[in-house]
Formats: C-alpha cells, structure tokens, sequence
C-alpha cells in the first residue's frame, strides 16, 4: 500500500483518467513529475494573456536539456509572433485557428544546415549528410527538444497543442521562416494559457503496447474494441461526435486525400536539401 502524499494522492484518478477505470494498470513510483505528465492533454482554444517574460528563453532551455543524437543537436526552433506569417502558417496546417490565437507559436525543425555550413567553414565534405538516417535523426531531435518544452510548459501551467498539419506545405513553411537549405519545419507548437483546458484523452491499454520479451498481438481485438468504447465516449463528451479509435485511424488513413499534401513529403524534402539517400 503506498503511503499518499500530496504527490501521489491522485496516482489511481491519474492513471484512470489515462486507461479508464477498467484498465488501470499497476503502477510503481510515483512523483509530482509523473503526475504532471498524465496530466497532459492537447488544447486548442487560448486566452490572449501573454507568457511572463523569458518564458520562451526557459522554454528552450529544456529543449536543450534533452539528449540528442551524438550530441549533433541537429534541431533548432523559430518562435513566430508576426500575425501576417501565423496567418499564413495557419493557412498551411488547414486553417488551425489555434495557430493565429496562441500567444507563441513555435515552429520545430530538423536542422542539418548548421551541420553543412560547419562543413564548408571547414573545408570538409560530410557524406553522411544526405542521408534519411541524417534526417531521421534530426527529427527525431528536434521531437525530443520540442517534447521537453512541452513538459516544461505544462509544469508552469501552460497548455499546448503540436501542429503536424505543417507538414502539408513544408516548401512554404520554409519561404515563409527563411529557411536554409537543410532545415524543415517538422512540427509547430502553440502554447498558452488555456481557454478551456478539457479533458485527459484515454490512451490504448498497456497490454495493447507493452510487449513483454516477445511482440505479442493475443488480445488486441478486444483491447482495441474497448478502446473503441472509451474514445467515443471521450469525445461525445467533448462535442467530436461519437466515432471511436478505429474509425479515427481508418479516417486518417485510408485516403491519399486525408493526408492534405503529406503524401508528397518525400518530393518536398528533396526540393528543401534533403535528399533522403
Ligand atoms: C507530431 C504531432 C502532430 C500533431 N498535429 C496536430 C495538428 O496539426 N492539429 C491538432 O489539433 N492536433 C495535433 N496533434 C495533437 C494530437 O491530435 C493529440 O496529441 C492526440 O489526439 C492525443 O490527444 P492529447 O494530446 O490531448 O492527449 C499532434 C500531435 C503530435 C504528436
């Protein structure tokens, strides 16, 4: 039996409001941190309140602090206040209004340009540039740093919502930031005091996704069927119709059309200066 401290009073409505009541997992440690984190949920509605001063400064310090590929620190980040280019960028995820409406909008980028400017400075060639691991690891950095933000930012009371929808138009993103060859917007992020903070969105059981030694799939229809009851009843509360998690994902994955331009990622990224060997 654990002892509750302030910390870990909420432990059980924590991890209830992540799985459900009929899917809650054992749990071990728990700490003010953890709780932070199942605490977490995308927010798509802003008060204009601006962030106290050096917020982003703070913000960009966690990032920082997250590891990072061969210390390579392949990522960088643009912090767009300008209403003309977040009209803009709003335009590119499908017209997000949260985009506009946040006081800081942050664009995340997988960035090899500083290391092929480093190389010319230098006056040597980096074969291994070019290549999709090259960019995978980018990505993947700037997906860390922009995740420690996010941790940062909700432990301070800020709320958050990642925007992929800017991968629609990466060339445009990249006119509208001017961007070096090498350098994509991979995701944006506005954060922000919440208008309306909502709800923790349940997330597929842990048997679904925890694989012990061996993958294993015993279970998964009826994980998933239940799952398909939790998702629609967290979004009939949440004015989103009552769809579940797999007509969600036949949705956004069955059609090319779903995709708004993505499907062409490979072409864009070669035209930006990666070229995906
Ligand atoms: C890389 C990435 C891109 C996302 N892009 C968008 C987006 O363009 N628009 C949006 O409203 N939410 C976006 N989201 C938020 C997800 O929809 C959200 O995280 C998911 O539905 C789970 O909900 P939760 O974050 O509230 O738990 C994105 C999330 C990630 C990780």
């Amino acid at each position: 039996m654990d002892s509750l401290t302030p910390a870990t009073a909420g432990k059980t409505e924590a991890l209830a409001a992540r799985y459900g009541h009929d899917a809650i997992p054992l749990a071990g440690p728990w700490n003010e941190t953890i709780a932070g984190m199942l605490g977490h949920r995308s927010v798509r509605a802003y008060r204009p309140d601006p962030l106290p001063e050096g917020t982003l400064e703070t913000l960009v310090a966690a990032a920082s602090s997250a590891a990072t590929s061969s210390n390579l620190q392949t990522w960088s980040v643009v912090a767009v206040q300008d209403p003309e280019a977040r009209a803009a960028l709003a335009e590119v995820a499908s017209g997000q209004k949260h985009v506009r409406q946040c006081p800081l909008f942050l664009v995340w980028l997988a960035d090899l340009s500083r290391n092929a400017r480093l190389a010319e400075a230098e006056g040597v060639a980096l074969e291994g540039l070019p290549y999709l691991e090259s960019f995978l690891v980018a990505a993947v950095d700037a997906a860390l740093a922009a995740q420690n933000a996010v941790v940062a930012a909700e432990s301070l009371g800020l709320s958050t919502v990642y925007i992929g929808a800017l991968r629609n138009d990466v060339q445009r993103v990249a006119g509208l930031l001017g961007l070096p060859p090498g350098a994509v917007g991979v995701f944006g992020l506005c954060v922000g005091y919440a208008a309306d903070p909502g709800e923790v969105k349940p997330r597929l059981p842990q048997a679904t996704v925890l694989h012990r030694e061996r993958y294993a799939t015993e279970g998964e229809a009826a994980q998933r069927a239940g799952y398909d009851t939790a998702l629609g009843e967290f979004s009939a509360r949440n004015g989103m119709g009552p769809e579940g998690w797999t007509g969600r994902v036949i949705g956004r994955l069955a059609k090319l059309r779903a995709m708004a331009g993505r499907d062409r990622l490979v072409a864009a990224l070669r035209g930006i200066g990666f070229p995906l060997r």
